[in-house]
């Protein structure tokens, strides 16, 4: 057998491994999904994903996923204000729309909010991603809800942030793709951390040291659907379906059996987000 027919049998048999994951962080509310989302959900339960929470990055995706997860059993929503492309500070009115949605049962998180220094350089534009991620920090603080954190090249400011103004909030920071040190910081303060595709990716840099070198009790599996799709789908769309093969490889690092490696992961995401 060739090594590639070798690795994609492997992965298949993964995503029969029975054992019961989460998808923590994806977004299925968008176009990608628009043909096949009901065949998609059915995969994913296939291969043992027994929920996933599918995340706002403004008002209309935020409802968008709430409507999701109204009506889909295994769905269950974040709302927030993603800072790509934000424009200004959320105003109240803004803010209390996002703490309306979260009334519904399955809204679960105020997420996606944090910090992108990648896609935006203006120096006025991240004062305003700053001020929308204290607002909504705040916000979690007073509802009582977890947070799901964007950082992108702004790890600084992102921990300066969380430790000022994340007193008493839970959350995770999704998506690392920073050092193991600063990994470390970040769980010191309570914070959970989210591994996603780019771990099974041969130029992983930081992130296998990262997903070896902190404790298991803070680790997250997500996929972050439709993007970051792993090895071997790298370069198709991404699901939720994938999520065992992220964890495979987590444990594969860290020295632990799947099905040990597994039962963590789901006791963390319990433990965080409450399902
Ligand atoms: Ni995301």
């Amino acid at each position: 057998m060739s090594e590639s027919k070798a690795v994609k049998e492997r992965a298949l048999e993964l995503l029969r491994s029975g054992l019961d994951f989460v998808d923590t962080h994806c977004h299925i509310d968008g176009e990608e999904y628009e043909d096949d989302r009901a065949a998609m959900l059915e995969r994913a339960r296939a291969a043992g994903i027994s929920a996933l929470i599918t995340m706002g990055t403004d008002l209309e995706t935020s409802r968008r996923a709430a409507s999701l997860a109204a009506h889909e059993t295994m769905v269950y929503a974040a709302a927030g204000y993603h800072p790509e492309g934000i424009d200004h500070v959320p105003a109240d009115d803004e803010l209390q729309a996002i703490a309306a949605l979260t009334k519904e049962e399955k809204v679960i998180a105020i997420g996606e909010i944090g910090l992108d220094y990648y896609w935006e350089k203006d120096e006025a534009v991240r004062r305003i991603q700053r001020e929308a991620f204290i607002r909504q920090l705040r916000l979690a603080r007073e509802l009582d809800l977890p947070v799901c954190i964007h950082d992108r090249e702004a790890h600084g400011n992102t921990f300066e942030l969380w430790k000022r103004e994340g007193k008493g909030v839970r959350g995770v920071l999704h998506c690392y793709s920073g050092s193991v040190e600063l990994a470390r910081e970040f769980v010191k303060l309570g914070c959970y951390i989210g591994i996603d595709g780019p771990l099974t990716y041969k130029n992983a840099a930081k992130l296998p040291e990262v997903a070896a070198g902190i404790d298991g009790s803070r680790l997250l599996l997500e996929t972050d659907s439709p993007y970051l799709t792993p090895v071997p789908y790298r370069g198709k769309r991404n699901e939720p379906t994938y999520v065992p093969l992220i964890a495979a490889k987590c444990a594969e690092i860290r020295g632990e059996s799947l099905e040990v490696f597994a039962a963590r992961a789901r006791a963390n995401t319990r433990e965080l987000y409450g399902i």
